[in-house]
């Protein structure tokens, strides 16, 4: 008889972690379902909703039939449209065989890592990072290499520790601007000198996650490395979606432009897992992308203001440091100065996740530890929410902030 027990977990499942930020979310809703008034401060989506036009396009599709499977690669009129768009918006050229269309920017870099790691590449991913993207590299038998960008440097990596960690095995480099989760942006010198970098090692890629591209404050615009570094283009994969600009979340559309051998390589491994994104979300993401635009630059002006009121109030916060981020929908303050203080119950706080975890359990304001995003001790705080939600909020951390004691 053969003893042995069922292993259900794949090896390469071992250094995958589960989501923190979800989690987190998870608790924060109990709390609410059992009649709590938690103010979640903790997913990453805008508070916005569908563009009309673009729902009464995939309803029409519905009605239309438009019901069986696309090419993989996403149906041409969609990729023609983001051919447009990354020409109109970005400045870029590229043909329709050099873009694939997934459900969500999230496949996209999945689909990206499967296609393109062998066991053993590095990734080189500065933090903070979205937390997706080291354990993406890890399912696909890559090494993340994460490189520390503390707020000093305003959370982004410098061309000398861009130098300093790549080695023979690098594959590619994860660039995001505005960040998620710190806002931090890479202005047009900053990525010249990474650009300068990546000239002098040629066997590195850069997957550049553009999706909060809409979301810049203070006047800036966005620029992609291929803005100031041309020459890059054929190891440059661009990444974007529908789900923030669009407020599109739930409809999982993402995309991407690059190398037509990378997107070739996508489309195989596409063609074995989803087959492509759904033929109703890619009617709707044709809509978005080929509609008007003018709203971005109102929902740009509301995040910035909900960004002035957040940050004023949490630098009052006792133990509390944020600087202003420059983009997308997130603060991400130093709570240093709260680590080895004491509770009110009498429990010392060690760390930026039992910190979140007090702020929820006490009081019922529910944001993500820096410990999900690879730089501690931090926390990520969303300012997608309405003003009175936020308001409220930072009211409830100051408070708790007062009630700390040295330990
Ligand atoms: C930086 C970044 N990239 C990619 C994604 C994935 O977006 P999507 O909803 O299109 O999968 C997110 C979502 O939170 C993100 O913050």
């Amino acid at each position: 008889m053969d003893i042995r027990i069922a292993n259900h977990r794949a090896e390469r499942l071992s250094n995958v972690r589960p989501s923190m930020i979800m989690g987190l979310v998870q608790k924060a809703r109990e709390m609410t379902d059992a009649g709590e008034t938690v103010i979640d401060l903790g997913i990453g989506e805008p508070d916005f909703t569908t563009p009309d036009h673009v729902k009464q396009a995939a309803i029409e599709a519905i009605k239309n039939d438009e019901s069986r499977y696309t090419t993989i690669a996403g149906t041409l009129p969609l990729r023609r449209a983001i051919e447009a768009k990354l020409k109109r918006e970005n400045q870029l050229d590229y043909r329709v065989n050099q873009i694939t269309v997934c459900g969500g920017a999230k496949q996209v870099i999945f689909n990206a890592m499967m296609a393109t790691l062998s066991r053993g590449d590095e990734v080189i991913i500065p933090a903070p990072y979205w937390s997706s993207y080291p354990d993406i590299v890890a399912v696909a038998d890559g090494v993340p290499v994460i490189v520390d960008c503390p707020q000093q440097q305003n959370f982004l990596i410098s061309p000398e520790q861009l130098e300093k960690a790549i080695t023979p095995q690098t594959r590619w480099l994860m660039l995001n601007s505005p960040s998620n989760p710190t806002g931090g942006v890479y202005h047009e010198s900053h990525l010249l000198a990474l650009a300068e970098v990546l000239n002098r090692h040629r066997h590195v890629m850069v997957l550049s996650d553009d999706i909060y591209e809409h979301l810049l404050f203070d006047g800036r615009t966005f620029t992609s490395i291929l803005n100031v570094a041309p020459n890059l283009k054929d190891r440059v994969l661009v990444v974007n979606g529908v789900s923030k600009v669009f407020a599109m979340t739930g409809w999982r559309l993402g995309y991407a432009a690059g190398p037509s051998d990378i997107i070739s390589a996508m489309n195989t491994v596409q063609g074995q897992s989803t087959t492509h994104a759904s033929s109703i979300s890619q009617a709707a993401a044709v809509a978005a992308l080929e509609g008007p635009t003018d709203f971005f630059a109102e929902r740009a002006t509301s995040f910035e203001k909900r960004r002035d009121i957040v940050v004023g109030a949490l630098n009052t916060a006792e133990g509390i440091e944020c600087i202003s981020p420059e983009g997308a929908f997130y603060v991400y303050p130093n709570c240093a100065g709260v680590i080895g203080q004491r509770t009110p119950e009498g429990n010392e706080i060690a760390s930026d996740v039992e910190f979140c975890t007090w702020l929820l359990d006490a009081h019922r304001v529910s944001t993500v530890p820096g410990a999900a995003f690879g730089l501690s001790p931090h926390l990520r705080i969303s300012t997608a929410a309405s003003v009175a939600d936020l308001q409220e909020a930072m009211t409830r951390i100051s408070q708790a902030c007062s009630q700390l004691e040295r330990g």
